[in-house]
């Protein structure tokens, strides 16, 4: 045996992926999404000094630090790849930055020939979270895994195709999905098309999961337009990126999707984890876990914030309802910026703690 198959055997590998693959573990692994950025004080400590968080995800020796920054606060399982959702829009020659207070601004829409063109350079336009990812990935410990991720293409479109987010962007653009459903659902194909190498380069590049974060699926509560624009979306991007000869468990983060929604979502796409909001009732995830996917969430954000023992106790109860199936703890959405962040460690040292009966 040489020296590289027996490395392979003694690594430890991620509880996390241990998780997923529904292998026996002695505890729920855990992580928040957006657990990376505004809520610790040495990422604000950093971000002073820079223009705006799109130079910071550029710049791969800063990703990587900010990337790591809770890995060494807290006992999370997974990293997630310190980037966002729009730097695949820059990649495609549209521009974004960040007003102050105000969130994301976006240019003109380039025209969908032009972003065409640009999907085969995507990966190479990209490469700055490959590296980055390849940096965490060379410190982080075996036992932890690194995620990567890309946004949902509806979520992406929506933002795309206003200019601006927030309830009035959203609404604006699920009003163009329904005056004009043929000119959306081609920027949300295209967008898929340009997110499949995106995912497929940041595997390569050492993300062991990636997540699809769709977060204006809420916005799509009719069956028809969630099919077109959320379900169809996703399925193609698992189908492309595993003929791309990519295996890594894909999460599907379909966020506050119409509960109804979620086992066709599932089925269909066919993700190996399926990222749950606050609502969801609890004998509806252990049916999902029963149906053969693993779930991730649903802690409330505002709960996280609050912290004390109303939390504690729902950390409690998602524990007991959860970990006898394949489960990864986790918030319904991302960190609060100001949460405090002695909540954060309590509830993630509660998860540590835990042991499945
Ligand atoms: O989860 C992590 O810690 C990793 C990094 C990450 C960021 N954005 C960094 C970021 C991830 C996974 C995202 C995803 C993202 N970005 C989503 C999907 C998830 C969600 O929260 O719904 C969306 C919709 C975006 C778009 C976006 N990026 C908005 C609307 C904003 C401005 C408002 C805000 O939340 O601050 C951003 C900026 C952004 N992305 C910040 C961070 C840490 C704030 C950066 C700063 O100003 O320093």
């Amino acid at each position: 045996m040489n020296d590289r198959v027996s490395e392979t055997i003694t690594q430890p590998r991620p509880l996390f992926l241990r998780a997923i693959a529904r292998e026996r573990v002695e505890r729920p692994p855990v992580w928040f999404m957006r657990q990376a950025g505004r809520c610790l004080p040495e990422y604000r400590a950093l971000r002073a000094g820079v223009r705006d968080m799109l130079a910071l995800c550029a710049d791969p020796r800063v990703a990587a630090e900010v990337t790591l920054q809770p890995m060494r606060r807290f006992a999370y399982d997974a990293a997630i790849v310190f980037a966002d959702i729009f730097v695949l829009t820059l990649a495609l020659g549209q521009e974004v930055w960040f007003e102050t207070g105000e969130g994301p601004r976006l240019g003109e829409l380039p025209s969908l020939e032009a972003m065409r063109e640009a999907i085969q350079a995507v990966p190479r336009n990209l490469a700055y979270v490959g590296e980055t990812l390849q940096r965490v990935r060379a410190e982080l410990e075996p036992e932890r895994a690194l995620i990567g991720f890309a946004g949902g293409p509806w979520t992406l479109a929506t933002y795309m195709l206003v200019g601006y987010g927030g309830e009035e962007g959203r609404a604006k653009a699920k009003a163009m999905a329904l005056a004009d459903p043929a000119r959306v659902e081609a920027l949300v194909d295209l967008l898929t098309e340009a997110t499949i190498p995106y995912l497929v380069m940041q595997a390569r590049s050492g993300a062991q999961a990636l997540q699809i974060f769709e977060s204006w699926a809420q916005s799509l509560p009719e069956p028809a337009l969630f099919e077109r624009l959320v379900i169809r979306p996703h399925a193609r991007i698992v189908q492309g990126v595993r003929e791309a000869g990519v295996d890594v468990p894909i999460i599907g983060f379909p966020r506050e999707a119409a509960l109804p929604l979620i086992e066709p979502y599932v089925q269909a796409t066919g993700v190996q984890v399926v990222s749950l909001g606050t609502a969801t009732p609890l004998e509806f995830g252990r049916r999902l876990q029963g149906g053969g996917v693993a779930i991730q969430g649903a802690l409330d954000p505002e709960l996280l914030r609050a912290g004390g023992t109303s939390l504690s106790a729902r950390v409690q109860e998602l524990l007991e309802a959860w970990s006898g199936g394949p489960y990864v703890f986790n918030l319904g959405h991302g960190v609060p910026p100001d949460t405090p962040i002695e909540h954060i460690a309590a509830a993630v040292n509660q998860v540590t703690r835990w042991r499945n009966p």
